[in-house]
């Protein structure tokens, strides 16, 4: 059963979903982390993997960037390959000092002015939580491996090169990052009945304007994975 933009088997799609924006991203978690893992899409590069950690079978499939690719592909795993759980493993950058570089961010609620919820649904909420169930494994699972998480809001956006109110969204919305995925992720959720949920990476911090390197970048991630993967149940 293949949609307009995933060419995989129904079968070939775990019910549990990792989600990174980079699809080379996918492909390494998978190498890194999964046992028996196979290439399960590669319409567009946007690379999926299946496999098994330490026997719990999971698929990795890469979202791209942004709210509306994030949003084709979270509908079709939810609405046609009948997956119940997406947890979004991506970056961010970081609204607050005291966010360093490479912390791990685990997302309360998404904060966006996008339209693709009243676009989805006609409901006009601006503010969608991630899945309280997911997040209280993801918490779980980062106690368990001692690793140290923020809490908070993301304010997720539609333009990369914004100009928004750093201080404002930080005060009235508690937004301790931004980034573009999880307001469509969130949206598919609520809509199909789904759970979905985010576990970001500090990438750059917007207020200190430190950036990691691409090779940094990808050690740091590798805390975040393992909390996502232990958290599967
Ligand atoms: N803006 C939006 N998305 C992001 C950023 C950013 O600075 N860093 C990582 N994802």
């Amino acid at each position: 059963m293949a949609t307009p933009h995933i060419e995989s088997k129904k079968e070939d799609i775990a019910k549990i979903v990792l989600m990174p924006g980079d699809p080379l991203r996918a492909k390494f978690i998978a190498e890194t982390f999964l046992e028996d893992y196979k290439l399960v899409n590669s319409v567009r590069n946007i690379l999926a993997y299946t496999g098994n950690y330490k026997g719990k079978r999971v698929t990795i499939f890469s979202s791209g960037m942004g709210n509306p690719s994030m949003g084709i592909y979270s509908y079709e795993l939810f609405h046609e390959y009948d997956v119940e759980e997406i947890i979004r493993v991506g970056s961010c950058g970081a609204f607050r000092e005291d966010l360093g570089l490479y912390e791990v961010l685990l997302v309360e609620n998404s904060y966006s002015v996008s339209n693709y919820l009243l676009e989805l649904t006609g409901e006009e909420d601006k503010i969608l939580p991630g899945d309280s169930t997911l997040n209280q494994r993801l918490e779980e699972a980062a106690n368990q491996l001692g690793i140290q998480y923020h809490k908070g809001n993301v304010f997720c956006t539609d333009v990369f090169y914004n100009q928004v109110d750093i201080p404002q969204l930080r005060e009235q919305y508690n937004c301790y990052a931004t980034e573009m995925e999880t307001f469509a992720l969130f949206s598919n959720a609520r809509k199909l009945h789904k759970k979905a949920s985010a576990i970001l990476t500090v990438s750059d911090n917007l207020i200190t304007k430190e950036v990691t390197t691409s090779e940094e970048r990808e050690k740091s991630f590798n805390k975040m994975i393992e909390i996502a993967l232990e958290s599967i149940k």
